[in-house]
């Protein structure tokens, strides 16, 4: 049987698109779920268009009843993927799929992690720092922002004169080329 992924997305979803375009006629797993916080997200058009299904939830229902596990359970979810997505996963989550939940950020953790850091916010700190390097991290998931066990990292070189947007779309192609196929790794050593 194929390995199920669903994937929690915030916002855009470029990632959750790289991640499905990849499983589309992969044998070994599939996309079976789309999942976010935030009923304005592109990434439910993305699902859509891949007639993924998608699933839109309130804090209420993420933090203080199980329907989010029950659905994840009923679909036999092999993997959750975050990408891009914004909140603290609840310990009763982390419980119900334990080892089965990886996060992508866009730096090296340990570095500019935390609550507060996503997205532009991460970049800008890296800047302000003045790093001469940034990168990627793909990680397990636990209760304190971006603190499990790293699976994956890959860095850029930030050249003098980069903004953020230079440092944010180099981040984004690393993201988009190395997260389907961690992800496709990951599940591998799963199987054995
Ligand atoms: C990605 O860059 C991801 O690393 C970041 O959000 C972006 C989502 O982009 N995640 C975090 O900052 C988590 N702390 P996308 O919606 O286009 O995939």
């Amino acid at each position: 049987m194929k390995k199920r992924i669903a994937i929690f997305a915030s916002g855009s979803g470029s990632n959750a698109q790289k991640i499905m375009e990849h499983f589309k006629s992969n044998t070994d797993a599939e996309v079976v779920l789309i999942l976010t916080n935030n009923p304005q997200a592109y990434v439910l058009q993305r699902a859509d268009n891949f007639e993924i299904p998608s699933h839109i939830f309130t804090r209420h229902e993420f933090y203080d009843t199980d329907d989010v596990i029950s659905l994840l359970k009923n679909l036999q979810v092999d993997l959750i993927v975050l990408a891009g997505f914004l909140w603290l996963v609840p310990q009763s989550l982390l419980n119900a799929f334990p080892n089965k939940i990886i996060n992508l950020h866009p730096a090296l953790l340990p570095k500019f992690g935390g609550k507060g850091m996503y997205g532009d916010n991460v970049h800008k700190a890296i800047l302000e720092a003045g790093e001469e390097e940034s990168g990627i991290t793909i990680h397990f998931v636990n209760a304190q922002f971006d603190e499990g066990e790293i699976i994956h990292q890959s860095r850029f070189k930030i050249e003098p004169g980069d903004n953020l947007e230079m440092v944010k779309f180099k981040g984004q192609q690393l993201e988009h080329q190395h997260f389907p196929k961690v992800i496709e790794n990951l599940l591998k050593k799963m199987r054995s």
